[in-house]
């Protein structure tokens, strides 16, 4: 099979470096930064509570696993520049998936290729015989690409791997039979392996994304796989990445489904790339869901191959995840200089039956709460016009909670807007007649690096006639993380003001909001010792 499309990026940025490139030897790169240092993670731009790399280029979250107290999380990472260039896996861990520790990188280029996207599982029961049961290897599934067979011209240059560790993931080991699936059909775009144990067959199932569908494959012991089944929509030709796969209890009932999440290369619901997914079954071989019935994890431009970890310690019904925040059509050029882009927050997803369909709801996970610093409460506000909170200095680091009235509201639009003193602005409003909310940050910054960046305001469907809108924002400097109605829909945007946005204010028009509930919490940093 050939793909006509092959993500724009690696024409731009690999090209570059592929005549000096060859996979071979590589510099061991740490964290050589002193979080003690005054200036450390203060550069313009600089998220201070959400996970970005110290210097150069990330992409999407990998392989992410618990255990022994700690999530790990792994990146798609290029250690030499700040934009894609040959992909290594960068390491980081957490106790509280609030605070970060950097780790050196995990995997390195070898001579089958640089290493893409993919998952790692704890193999409890030591499957594949790498570790012990005493002390369960961790097992890395990800993606060989081969530029060398590329360039000679060949499909065959995406393949899977297996990487082990048997010390909980600090030191990890490249499985002697690499690959472990080659690529006989050629498939051009043949990548991002996630696996999840399935316990009824009582064996691992990967999916991986080939070009425009997902292909499960089946092993006993993680090394040797066997093909089982295509998933696609019909007649639809995106390319699909970074899909992840797995079992949640509905919540409120007892029912499991099985959740296949899907990152789309275009059409996202406000532009370019973004993360979707299907709500079915699962018997083994082959999943079962309505290929109509693709929905948005995320509406806004920036949560891109959102992921979940493995062996969380959580109920059947949560699942944690987290995703890459940015969009491919700017990711490259946006203004950062010495890194470029941040995780999303990590979030629990729930299933929930609603309105006769299935949808995942998304909750910034609990922990976040301990970053809140005094927070101010308003109650029974009623906004007509503009009306800046000047009593509140707004800190561009804020988590904001809101709830609105809507019986007592009947502004034909309303919502709040961020500023500052070069005339910057990031407006999210709600429109009573559209039933719709809209996110505008084509004013929020004056660096015009990407004309598709600032084109137009986002919006998204919200259904503005209940009896009450609830919205929890968490602002970070450069980020807008938006969860509607207890996370019943999430808008995730990023902007960069010339100057960091320090005022807020509330706004209605044709009538008057009530907002029952508005707190304001300044959130602390993350990066630097207190
Ligand atoms: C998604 C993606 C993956 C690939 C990785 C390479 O953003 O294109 O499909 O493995 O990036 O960095």
């Amino acid at each position: 099979m050939k793909s006509f499309v092959f993500s724009i990026k690696y024409y731009l940025s690999a090209y570059l470096v592929l005549c000096l490139f060859s996979c071979h030897s590589f510099p061991q790169h740490t964290s050589a930064e002193d979080p003690n240092q005054s200036d450390y993670y203060q550069e313009k731009h600089r998220p201070q509570y959400h996970f970005s790399p110290e210097a150069n280029w990330m992409n999407e979250p990998n392989g992410m696993f618990y255990y022994d107290g700690q999530y790990h999380l792994f990146y798609q990472y290029y250690p030499d520049s700040t934009v894609w260039g040959p992909m290594h896996w960068g390491h980081a861990k957490s106790t509280d998936l609030v605070h970060w520790e950097h780790l050196p990188i995990a995997l390195f280029p070898d001579s089958l290729g640089c290493i893409f996207s993919g998952g790692a599982v704890v193999d409890t029961d030591n499957t594949s015989g790498l570790g012990s049961k005493s002390a369960p290897p961790i097992l890395a599934t990800f993606t060989h690409h081969n530029f060398e067979v590329q360039r000679a011209g060949r499909n065959d240059f995406q393949t899977q791997s297996v990487a082990y560790s048997i010390d909980g993931g600090s030191s990890w080991t490249k499985y002697e039979q690499n690959p472990v699936i080659a690529n006989t059909d050629e498939i051009r775009d043949f990548r991002d392996p996630k696996v999840v144990w399935h316990q009824p067959s009582q064996q691992w199932i990967m999916v991986l994304a080939a070009y425009d569908r997902a292909k499960f494959y089946a092993s006993k012991n993680l090394l040797e796989w066997t093909f089982l089944s295509d998933f696609g929509i019909p007649g639809d030709k995106r390319l699909w990445e970074c899909p992840d796969f797995f079992q949640i209890k509905t919540k409120g009932s007892t029912g499991m489904k099985w959740v296949l999440i899907v990152s789309m290369q275009r059409d996202a619901p406000n532009g370019g790339t973004g993360t979707s997914y299907f709500v079915g079954d699962f018997d083994g071989t082959q999943f079962q869901s309505d290929p109509a019935q693709q929905k948005w994890l995320d509406w806004g431009t920036d949560n891109y191959a959102f992921v979940t970890w493995n062996n969380a310690p959580l109920p059947e019904e949560d699942i944690l995840g987290i995703g890459w925040m940015s969009n491919w059509q700017y990711a490259t050029i946006v203004p950062t200089e010495k890194w470029r882009s941040a995780m999303t927050l990590p979030r629990i997803l729930n299933l929930v039956n609603t309105k006769g369909t299935y949808l995942l709801e998304s909750h910034p996970v609990p922990a976040l709460n301990q970053l809140r610093g005094e927070g101010t409460a308003y109650r029974d506000l009623a906004v007509t016009g503009i009306q800046t909170l000047d009593d509140v200095s707004f800190s561009s680091k804020t988590e904001m909670a809101l709830k609105v009235d809507l019986q007592q509201t009947d502004a034909s639009l309303f919502g709040l807007q961020l500023k500052n003193a070069q005339g910057e602005a990031f407006t999210i409003s709600f429109d009573t007649k559209k039933d719709s909310m809209f996110v505008d940050r084509t004013t929020s910054g004056r660096e015009q690096f990407s004309d598709v960046f600032y084109d137009r305001v986002h919006s998204a469907p919200v259904d503005l006639q209940s009896e009450i809108l609830e919205v929890q924002i968490y602002f970070d400097v450069s980020s807008a993380e938006i969860f509607i109605n207890n996370g019943e829909l999430v808008f995730t945007s990023i902007y960069f003001p010339t100057i960091d946005f320090d005022q807020v204010a509330m706004f209605s028009k044709e009538g008057t909001c009530t907002i029952d509930q508005l707190t304001l919490y300044p959130l602390d940093d993350i990066w630097r010792s207190h």
